[in-house]
């Protein structure tokens, strides 16, 4: 066995562990932390640091590894770029020094700082980019930092590159997905429950409008009310228990529509004509069925609350592979609005369901002559088991 060999094995060992230990982090602090420690232990270094660019040329981040943290505090600020460091991170190339306290664009130690002498700086490049670097200080047992060292730490650079860009677009998809969670919340809440209690709101301006002469019957109406309040909180409660209203999870697509064309009749007193496909369930998958449930709701709402209309129908049929489901009512009508108005996302909400689903939502409507929606679906095909 040659010498060489001896001493490359634990060396490659050692990279080959360090890169796995990066590869396997998703935070970008511990990913930092990680790489700064791999490299120090790689190379023995007395101390490693790690830099990350702001994109300015400054540093926006400075990782230590080897300093006690009880001296952490006493140093100070991290260091800005200037001096030395910065030259280097401009320059974007590796270095070698011997001694740092003799190096001509060295800015000096603060007060408390380890003193350190030999230096090795390596930059870290991700897309042709400079985004970082690694400092390795005191080669332990030996006065300065070899060859061999900078290409091992080249290595680990590259590395160090892909685990950093993964960790930013890992903490951006994280950021993302909090931020649809958010509108599908408020997307759920306003088409579910609020336009549930403006229905409630419908049957008690109809118990007002009763009153005084027909008591009995404001009576009824009112009891009505009581029992869809019990229900949106109900619903409340199992949304915030569980994200999902209850009632949709037991009941199919159908009985749901029904239901909430029966509830409508209650609180509109209007004729309702409905016209739902009875085997509907076996052709829609459980997020379809919430969509399509939303965009009826919404729609018939509409109709309910802006419309003041003499009839309203409601159709979900399903015809081979195409499903269509339309809304309309012989009421006022209305000019769409070109942009959301504050306070009024119901049509912006049918847009965003209808696109999440692949499907075309027209709205045809004019001054006085009612508004018609239809809600188009293909390829829809039968669902293996069936609820
Ligand atoms: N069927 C309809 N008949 C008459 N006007 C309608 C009808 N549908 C919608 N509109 C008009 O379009 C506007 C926007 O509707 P949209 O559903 O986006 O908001 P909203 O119903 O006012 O409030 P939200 O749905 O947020 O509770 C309504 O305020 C209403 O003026
Ligand atoms: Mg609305």
């Amino acid at each position: 066995m040659s010498e060489n060999k001896l001493q490359l094995d634990p060396q490659l060992k050692a990279l080959s562990e360090a890169t796995q230990a990066i590869a396997s982090e998703l935070s970008l602090e511990q990913v930092l932390f990680k790489i700064a420690q791999a490299a120090r232990t790689l190379i023995g270094a007395k101390y490693a640091a790690l830099g990350v660019h702001d994109g300015h040329g400054h540093l926006s981040r400075f990782i230590t590894v080897g300093i006690d943290s009880k001296m952490h505090p006493q140093i100070g600020p991290l260091p800005t770029g200037l001096g030395l460091l910065g030259h280097f991170l401009h320059r974007g190339e590796a270095l070698i020094v011997k001694d740092i306290t003799k190096h001509p664009m060295a800015a000096g130690f603060p007060q408390h700082h380890p003193l350190m002498n030999s230096l090795l700086g390596v930059p870290i490049f991700s897309k042709g980019e400079l985004i970082g670097a690694l400092y390795l200080t005191d080669k332990q047992d030996e006065s300065e930092f070899t060859e061999l060292d900078q290409q091992l730490i080249e290595m680990l650079a590259l590395h160090a590159a892909i685990a950093i860009e993964n960790a930013h677009l890992y903490e951006k998809t994280q950021r993302l997905a909090i931020l649809e969670e958010r509108e599908r919340f408020a997307r759920d809440l306003h088409d579910g429950i609020i336009q549930s209690i403006y229905g409630v709101g419908l049957t008690l301006d109809n118990a007002k409008a009763l009153l005084p002469a027909e008591a009995e019957a404001a009576r009824e109406q009112i009891d009505i009310s009581l029992k869809s309040l019990a229900a949106v909180i109900n619903d409340l409660r199992n949304y915030i228990f569980d994200l999902r209203p209850q009632a949709l999870k037991s009941k199919g697509l159908h009985a749901r529509l029904e239901g909430l064309v029966k509830e409508l009749k209650v609180n509109t007193l209007l004729p309702i004509q409905a016209q739902i496909d009875p085997d509907i369930n076996s052709y829609v998958t459980d997020m379809q069925a919430s969509h399509i449930f939303h965009i009826a709701h919404e729609a018939l709402s509409n109709a309910a609350r802006h419309a003041r209309p003499k009839r309203i129908g409601v159709s979900l049929i399903r015809q081979d592979d195409v499903l269509t489901l339309q809304v309309e009512d012989d009421g006022t009508g209305f000019a769409p609005p070109e942009t959301i108005a504050h306070g009024h996302h119901g049509l912006a909400n049918m847009q965003k369901r209808a696109s999440i689903l692949n499907a075309n939502l027209q709205i045809e409507t004019a001054p006085n002559q009612g508004t018609h929606l239809t809600l188009t679906l293909t390829g829809i095909s039968k669902r293996q088991e069936t609820d």
